[in-house]
């Protein structure tokens, strides 16, 4: 028996998944001497052995075509005080990098200034995803760590964390995740 086809209004889609908060990131990546990077929520750790993670752009995405040329990619974990960075990286056909302060990774992609921290990628396989690719990226080096509050994306409006909230998990809560914290 043939499934019924279902149809999802993509206000509706938009709306419902809108409620599901994400941080925000900016996938950086060099297409020869030319930087290229673009704001993505759609990130997230895949796999601790091997060390995979995974981001998924639209596949009109000018960013990404560059980015996969490279074949490296480094994701910039963006902090609350961020929020300009990730409005001119979430818009196509502007010199993203004008007047921005970044460095290289080891693996030679830009670190924006000021990031909470960075994961370095090689990308390791690219799936179809729809209008999107779903792209996986190995581990290769991690960025340094710094004491700041991540930005945050909540119905389609920027958001923060609250400073003063307890961030160690409790010692049950600990058991129930992936990758415990004895794990690293
Ligand atoms: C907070 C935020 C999150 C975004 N997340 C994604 C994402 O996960 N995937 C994606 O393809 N585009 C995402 N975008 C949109 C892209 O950043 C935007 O389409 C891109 O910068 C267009 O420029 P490009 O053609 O140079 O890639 C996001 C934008 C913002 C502001």
């Amino acid at each position: 028996m043939n499934a019924p086809a279902h149809t999802v209004e993509a206000g509706a889609f938009r709306s419902v998944l809108g409620h599901f908060c994400t941080g925000v990131t900016v996938v950086t990546g060099m297409d020869g001497q030319q930087p290229a990077g673009f704001a993505c929520q759609s990130f997230a750790a895949l796999s601790l052995d091997p060390p995979l993670v995974l981001f998924c752009p639209a596949r009109a995405s000018r960013s990404w075509q560059a980015i996969g040329r490279g074949g490296r990619f480094c994701v910039n974990v963006l902090t609350a005080e961020q929020r300009d960075v990730s409005q001119v990286f979430g818009t196509g056909g502007t010199d993203k990098f004008a007047g921005l302060g970044w460095s290289s990774s080891p693996g030679g992609c830009p670190v924006l200034d000021d990031v909470l921290t960075w994961v370095d990628c090689g990308i390791a396989d690219v799936f179809d995803g729809g209008d999107h690719r779903v792209v996986l990226g190995r581990v290769t080096e991690l960025g340094p760590v710094r004491d700041e509050v991540p930005l945050l994306f909540y119905r389609s409006k920027y958001t923060a964390t609250d400073p003063n909230a307890e961030t160690r998990p409790a010692a049950w809560l600990e058991e129930l995740l992936s990758w415990p914290r004895e794990s690293f």
